[in-house]
Formats: C-alpha cells, sequence, structure tokens
C-alpha cells in the first residue's frame, strides 16, 4: 500500500539496510519477523519544508489511526510505529527521503532515479546493509546491488564502503563488531586496518570529549554499546572490540585485562541469579565495571556524557566509598546479625559491584546477605506483638529488629521461642 501511495504520487519508493540483508540471510522456508523497517522515498516534493518521506508517512498515518508518526532528522525523516500487537510485536517503519533537491525531474528518467538511490546508499556504513529492493514499477522486485553487498553477504564479510567511514563516523567500528559477531562473518581484512588506522589517529578523543562538542556522537555510541552489551552475544562482541582496541573509544583507559574481564562475568552470573527478569539492565553493570579502571572524575564525566541514567551515575558516584567502607566494616563482624546491618540498605547492584571487586571473603560474605540472610523474616509481626497485648508505638520496630537478629544468628528458630523471649 506504502508503495501504491507512492508510485501515485510519481515517485520510487525502495525498502533498504538490514531487512533486506537479514530477507537475503534467511534459509528457504524460514520465515522472518522483521520489526524494524527502512524505507528510502525517491521523489520531488514542492515544498522544501517537507521531504517526500514526510509527506509519504502521513498519507500512511491518516489510513491507518493504529499508527504514530513521528518526524526527525531536519524534515528528511519520518517513522510510523505500529503498536504492540500480541503476536507480531511492534514494527517500526523509517521513511527517509534520497534526494534533497527540491525541483521536478522526469519520474520516467532512469539515470536521474538511479543515481539518486545510489547516492543514498553510498552513505551508508557497509556493503551488506547497502542493498536495496525497488518497490515501484517499473522493476519492482528488482535487487540493487551497486557495491557488491551479495558477494559479501555470501563470503560473510563485513566490508566498508569507503576508507574514511570510521573516521566520520566512529560508532560504525562497533556496528561493524557487532554485525560480525552476530551475523558470524568476519571483519574484511581492509576495513579491520580502516578500524585500526582510526582508533590510532586518536578518534576516541572525538568521543571523550565534552558533551556539546559530539552530542550526537555519544548518544549513538551509547546506543551501540547497550545493543552489545545486552545481547547474548555480548562476550565475543567484547572481546572483538578488545581485540581491535576499539574500547579506547570509550576512554583511552579502557582495556578488558584479565581482572576486568574476570569482573564482568562474575557480575553477569550473579545478575543471572538474582535478577532473572533482567529488571536492573544487566549492559549497564557490564559497562560500568568496563569504565571503572577510568579514574573518578574521568569516569563520572564520562558517564554523563553519554547519558547513562540517573541510577547509573549516583552508583558511579558512590560506589568507591561504599568499597571501602564495607571492607573495613565487615572484616570486624563476628556475627552474621552484624554483617546483615551493614548490608541491608544497599541496592543489588550496588552490592554486585562491591562483590567483584572483593576479597573472596567480602565477596562470600555478600552473596551469603543476598541469597539467604537478606530473604529470613522475621518469626512474629507487628500483629503478633498487639494480639500478645503489646500496644503498638516505636517499641515494636525495636523488639522485631532484634528478633531478627536471633533469627539471623540462629539463636531463635520457631515462632513460639520467639513469643518466649519476647513475654
Ligand atoms: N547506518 C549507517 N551508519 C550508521 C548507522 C546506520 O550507515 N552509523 C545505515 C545502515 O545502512 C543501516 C541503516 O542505516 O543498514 C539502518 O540502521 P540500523 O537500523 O541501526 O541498522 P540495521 O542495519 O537495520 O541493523 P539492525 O538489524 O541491527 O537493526
Amino acid at each position: 500500500e506504502i508503495a501504491q501511495e507512492a508510485e501515485h504520487k510519481g515517485w520510487h519508493l525502495y525498502i533498504v539496510g538490514g531487512a533486506v540483508r537479514d530477507l537475503l540471510l534467511t534459509q528457504n522456508n524460514e520465515k522472518v519477523l522483521l520489526q524494524d523497517i527502512d524505507l528510502v522515498v525517491d521523489g520531488f516534493h514542492r515544498s522544501a519544508d517537507v521531504g517526500a518521506g514526510v509527506e509519504l508517512a502521513s498519507s500512511i498515518q491518516k489510513k491507518y489511526s493504529n499508527c504514530r508518526l513521528s518526524v526527525h532528522g531536519e524534515f528528511q525523516t519520518a517513522a510510523l510505529l505500529w503498536h504492540k500487537d500480541p503476536e507480531f510485536g511492534s514494527l517500526w517503519l523509517d521513511i527517509a527521503t534520497s534526494r534533497t533537491e527540491f525541483y521536478p525531474y522526469p519520474a520516467a528518467n532512469p539515470e536521474v532515479e538511479a543515481s539518486s538511490i545510489r547516492q543514498d546508499l553510498y552513505r551508508r556504513d557497509f556493503t551488506i546493509n547497502a542493498l536495496a529492493v525497488r518497490l515501484t514499477p517499473p522493476r519492482e522486485g528488482e535487487l540493487l546491488d551497486f557495491f557488491g553487498g551479495i558477494l559479501d553477504l555470501k563470503a560473510k564479510e563485513v566490508r566498508v564502503l569507503h576508507a574514511n567511514s570510521f573516521i566520520e563516523d566512529p560508532t560504525r567500528i562497533y556496528r561493524a563488531v557487532r554485525f560480525a559477531v552476530r551475523l558470524n562473518f568476519e571483519i574484511e581484512p581492509q576495513t579491520e586496518a580502516y578500524i585500526r588506522y582510526a582508533i590510532e589517529s586518536g578518534i576516541y578523543e572525538k568521543l571523550r570529549l565534552k558533551n556539546h562538542v559530539a552530542p550526537a556522537l555519544t548518544t549513538r555510541l551509547k546506543a551501540e554499546l547497550k545493543y552489545i552489551l545486552e545481547a547474548n552475544y555480548w562476550k565475543p562482541a567484547l572481546q572483538l572490540l578488545s581485540d581491535l582496541d576499539a574500547l579506547k573509544c570509550l576512554h583511552y583507559q579502557v582495556t578488558l585485562d584479565e581482572e576486568i574481564w574476570w569482573q564482568i562475568r562474575c557480575a553477569s552470573r550473579w545478575l543471572k541469579y538474582l535478577d532473572p527478569d533482567n529488571n536492573i539492565g544487566h549492559w549497564l553493570i557490564r559497562l560500568e565495571i568496563l569504565i571503572s579502571q577510568i579514574n573518578f572524575k574521568e569516569r563520572k564525566q564520562l558517564a554523563l556524557n553519554l547519558q547513562l541514567p540517573k541510577e547509573s551515575i549516583e552508583r558511579i558516584k558512590i560506589v568507591n566509598i561504599l568499597h571501602s567502607e564495607l571492607q573495613k566494616n565487615l572484616i570486624n563482624c563476628q556475627k552474621v546479625s552484624e554483617k546483615y546491618k551493614q548490608l541491608y540498605r544497599h541496592k543489588l547492584p550496588d552490592l554486585i559491584l562491591v562483590a567483584v571487586n572483593s576479597s573472596k571473603k567480602i565477596r562470600r560474605i555478600i552473596w551469603q546477605y543476598l541469597t539467604q540472610w537478606s530473604k529470613v523474616e522475621t518469626p512474629l509481626n507487628g500483629n503478633d506483638l498487639k494480639r500478645m497485648g503489646y500496644k503498638p508505638g516505636p517499641k515494636y520496630k525495636v523488639v522485631l529488629d532484634k528478633l531478627l537478629s536471633l533469627t539471623l544468628d540462629g539463636e531463635i528458630q520457631s515462632k513460639e521461642e520467639a513469643e518466649m523471649i519476647v513475654e
């Protein structure tokens, strides 16, 4: 229907990018569920204020009331979001405009058309993402492959389109790694050389500098990092980023030495067990450990530049203090109840960050707290005390806390024993 609408207006419409790549990679009978589709429309428009993509998207939205329209990127790109369908999830449709000139051209002129979509595809990152399928006549369904994308799909190679690509957009280094690991492709040798060259040339400084210098860049870098660190292939991806020296893009002090690797893996195991529904955002904790190598001031600045969530920035601020406080205090605690008192006020992610960076002894205490002691309940509650004839008041808390301590220390085991002690 979108193609018909475009055709009706005398425009050309293409499906481009990841959707084409993923469709071509699927085996014969395999079903693919596309949730993020990029379209490019090539057509002139009377007004220079709105691109053809925006106009096309608006017409579609008028037909389908169940989708939401948003416009971004200086009026050139429109996105349509279809709400969550219980069976298929949600669908994002991005419609970009390939033509930047706003004067008419003969719609039937194939040369003008070819050069416009070719230019659009040439601006993209990798050959495997620079494929398009024409959706409007003539020759609808035709696959456009100007840069050898099909050959690279067959050879399983991630190949960049031009030498300056990584200098212009360092987030593409992370994208190269993401596609290589996710699709089980190799980064083509020349492309790898361009990546290494970009990193050696200090491109990461551009990312590290204050937010006002490159806000869009850091936002995109965060998006790529999140993508990588929350994917099920995060381990090989992180390893490849490290092999390429690309973690430097975050900060020149970030490396993946044995210690940091161990900490990230240990935290991930703990998180999997303690937060199986991933409410905390495991990717964030991995990132926080990764950047924990940077000195405090610069780490905080980086977290702000990357616009990490508030709770993450808070954690970065307090974790060092919490670490030294717990090291000092836990060592002197004998009883379980004393250890409990040191730990119960702190949040799970804070404790995990401290644990992975602590001695085995401290780590064990924190693990016991998280898996056992934090689940212990007081044998009596306020209602029990009331039933026993005690008047409600601040004393309740004192009594209940004492009962919890005695339970934790194994000195009372049943409700009856607790009642006897209260009496
Ligand atoms: N793109 C690019 N450079 C970037 C980001 C995106 O050239 N830094 C281009 C690529 O051609 C990509 C398209 O924009 O195919 C859409 O980007 P995105 O949706 O992020 O990537 P997909 O290829 O669709 O990948 P995924 O399947 O992971 O969403």
